[in-house]
């Protein structure tokens, strides 16, 4: 007899079973809730339990600005599992709220609540706005740079924000892109330590701790050799020279830890970078080792289109996952077509997978799963601290750059009567600079008060505003949340005031003439033709110096200038945009309180008929014949460069062999301070490789740096191993490599200094 169970006795002891479990699971939290496991284990238990849309949610961004919220939060696809993370560009006044509230929605109603990550672009800094990058390059303080980071991170943080598109690793190799200003430079040491030193800030050894959020190395890669300088144009980077200049920063950001990386909008090559695979797959992750997540430029993925590579967006969106690039920012050829090729099979569900752990494994590392929420945020106890300012104020005075000083500078405290005069003397929003975060005008000082909290009593001084920085609107302005709008405020230039500049210049002992370029006429999409001023300052320029009393310039702008009026007597110290503190910090070096110590980061041109031009450039087949009809090749002033209040004399490079297989040999100099005052110089050791297997090397290499500072009359002997790092380069294959034979070595004060030692490897 066969015995049978009743069906229904059957479907109500399953109904059982199931309840039982589910009551079960609800007392036991799911593996990848447990904190206790490694993100991979959390990792591995989420994905399955996800299904194809929500997995494609993960690698989706969008973007929220207050206006954007205020029409209707994006509460449906949160809920549903359809984005995973957002560009959060709300002033922290709200910005706080509206994380949380978006937060709630994705870890108490969607279905297995896990959470958003909000990004968005700190880039120097995000209420105690610091110099811009360019100018933080200029203090070739690793460590300060390092230290402004954090700060970044920790006014970030508080602000709901969990992750930066920072640093920014591209090397700034032509003058007329607009986005130099956001580089560290031309050279891949100095870019490369400031990377480095810059994840070191915002991460700090955990980025998922308190006051600490994750980096994005950007923009990978190549973006900043667009030809002709103009934004977003292609790149023809060849192999060798990309292995070479290109990757280091990268290489030093993953090496330091970076957790994401940003590909690139331009094509390399034809191909648009961000579906790449050779690129973002073998070089990215082979090479450089990188485990953290790929997140596209700004409709990056989309615009593959726009560029003629991709027929459709299923195509763009197909060959840029299957590239590498992880999550696709605001555009959504992820989310439309990804789930039909999947189901069509062009795409396979290891590809998908791949993703979203990368993208998941972030987010576990970040602490999300357990803090998802952020503290209610206390502006005056979190933002533009003391110690914070502080730093500001050192970063701001140790950028600035000192080009000419025939003695004009120091002044004397006591000075008279003092004239400041130009567009940019007393404005405090053009002080901040490109992306400059939250900074807000009201925070800065400016050039005019930094001055005055300096002067002695009964010094005037006479704030003269001589000429409009622009004549015309830009053609274009981007707005906070990083779209890019025709300029139709069609700011109406005041009638020029160059007569009374000339007036108050007459009067006065000495004159601080405080010009340059807007802040928005640098950073993206703001390539410029020309560098010289803006608007008639080389007028005011002229006008000023014509009257004979002496004139200190001060330049503000996020690129190299070419100022061709320059008189011979006058005094020239660049400040770049400064952000928050720029007036005390240019008060402290313009007084004299502190010795200018900032070195160019990149070649300042004559005439930007020589751009692009950077100092390891090569030695041709002809050296002697590399000058234009009409201008030398060499630059106004070299990488490298700057001077200050006293001077320094370098003796001969001597190379000392190696003593032993441990000790490799060394070069060394001694520097010995001539001039009347303490100060600090950035000694460079350069190299030329003569003769490289591979391909040519460039005329100079830096190589090394060190800080020293000296009194008066002191002496400094300073060394520097040639070692397998100071020699090297990277091969074909992507390897370091250092061949015996002959080398230059020299130690010098910039680029375009110093007596080579020959030595024999
Ligand atoms: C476009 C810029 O190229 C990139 O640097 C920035 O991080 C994103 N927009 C997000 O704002």
């Amino acid at each position: 007899m066969v015995f049978s169970i009743p069906i229904t006795l059957r479907v109500a002891t399953l109904v059982g079973a199931l309840l039982a479990t589910s009551l079960l699971m609800a007392d036991t939290p799911a593996p990848y809730r447990d904190p206790q496991l490694t993100p991979d284990a959390r990792v591995a238990d989420l994905l399955p339990r996800m299904t194809i849309a929500e997995k494609i949610g993960q690698l989706s961004q969008g973007c929220i600005s207050e206006k954007s919220h205020a029409e209707g939060p994006q509460r449906n696809p949160v809920r549903d599992g359809n984005m995973g993370s957002f560009i959060l560009a709300i002033a922290p006044a709200l910005s706080v709220g509206i994380r949380n509230q978006m937060q709630h929605i994705a870890v108490d109603e969607s279905r297995l609540g896990i959470p958003l990550m909000f990004g968005y672009d700190a880039i120097h800094g995000f209420r105690t706005t610091f110099p811009i990058p360019l100018g933080l390059g200029a203090t070739w303080d690793a460590d300060l740079v390092a230290r402004a980071q954090a700060v970044s991170a920790r006014e970030t943080r508080a602000a709901g924000i969990d992750w930066t598109f920072a640093p920014m690793c591209d090397l700034a190799r032509d003058a007329r892109w607009g986005r130099v200003a956001e580089t560290f430079g031309e050279d891949p040491l100095l870019n490369s330590r400031m990377v480095a030193a810059s994840v070191r800030g915002l991460q700090g050894d955990d980025a998922g701790s308190p006051g600490h959020v994750a980096a994005t190395l950007k923009h990978y890669i190549g973006y900043s050799a667009a030809i002709g300088g103009r934004d977003y144009n292609m790149t023809e980077i060849t192999p060798f020279m990309l292995r070479n200049l290109h990757l280091p920063s990268f290489r030093a950001g993953v090496q330091a830890g970076a957790l994401t990386v940003m590909s690139s909008f331009n094509a390399n090559d034809g191909i648009p970078v961000v579906c790449d695979p050779h690129l973002l797959t073998d070089v990215l992750r082979g090479d450089l080792g990188f485990t953290g997540f790929v997140v596209s430029d700004w409709e990056g993925v989309s615009e593959s289109v726009a560029w003629g590579y991709n027929a459709t967006p299923a195509e763009a969106a197909r060959r840029s996952l299957a590239a590498g690039n992880d999550m696709e920012m605001v555009s959504s050829t992820y989310r439309d077509t990804l789930k039909a090729e999947i189901n069509a099979g062009r795409v396979t569900l290891a590809t998908l997978d791949e993703a979203v752990r990368r993208v998941l494994r972030v987010k576990f590392q970040l602490g999300l799963f357990e803090h998802p929420f952020t503290p209610a945020l206390e502006p005056e106890k979190t933002f533009l601290q003391p110690d914070a300012v502080a730093l500001a104020r050192e970063a701001v005075a140790r950028s600035a750059v000192l080009l000419q000083n025939p003695g004009v500078l120091p002044l004397a405290k006591d000075v008279q009567h003092l004239a400041l005069i130009g567009p940019l003397g007393d404005d405090a929003v053009e002080m901040l600079g490109t992306w400059p975060g939250m900074g807000r005008g009201q925070d800065v000082v400016t050039l005019a008060a930094g001055l005055r909290a300096k002067l002695a009593p009964g010094t005037t001084l006479e704030v003269v505003h001589g000429c409009d920085l622009i004549e015309r609107a830009p053609r274009t302005r981007t707005l906070m949340d990083g779209s890019i709008v025709a300029d139709t405020s069609a700011e109406k230039t005041k009638s020029a005031d160059i007569a009374t500049a000339v007036t108050a210049a007459q009067k006065a002992d000495v004159v601080i003439l405080a010009l340059g370029e807007p802040r928005g006429w640098s950073g993206e999409f703001a390539s410029r033709a020309d560098l010289t001023l803006t608007g008639r300052q080389n007028e005011l320029l002229a006008s000023v110096a014509a009257t004979g009393k002496p004139v200190v310039l001060v330049t503000f702008s996020g690129r190299p200038l070419v100022i061709p009026a320059l008189p011979a007597g006058a005094a020239w110290l660049h400040a770049w945009h400064p952000g928050v503190q720029a007036g005390n910090g240019l008060a402290d070096v313009l007084f004299g309180d502190i010795a200018p110590s900032g070195r160019l980061p990149i070649t300042f041109p004559r005439s930007v008929g020589q751009v692009p031009i950077y100092y390891n450039g090569y030695t041709t087949g002809r050296p002697d014949k590399r000058d234009y009809r009409d201008l030398t090749h060499k630059p106004l002033h070299p990488f490298g460069y700057g001077l200050t209040y006293t001077t320094f004399a370098y003796g001969p490079a001597r190379v000392i062999p190696s003593a032993g297989a441990d000790t490799p040999p060394v070069v060394t100099a001694t520097i010995t301070n001539t001039g009347p005052r303490a100060a600090d110089e950035i000694v460079q050791l350069y190299i030329h490789d003569l003769a490289c297997s591979e391909g040519a090397r460039p005329e100079q290499e830096l190589r090394g740096w060190q800080r020293i500072h000296l009194a008066p009359g002191e002496k400094r002997e300073v060394t520097f191993f040639l070692d397998d790092q100071a020699l090297g380069f990277f091969d074909r294959a992507g390897h370091w490599k250092t061949e015996p034979g002959d080398y230059y070595v020299w130690i010098a004060p910039h680029a375009d200094a110093g007596t080579p030692a020959r030595f024999t490897r």
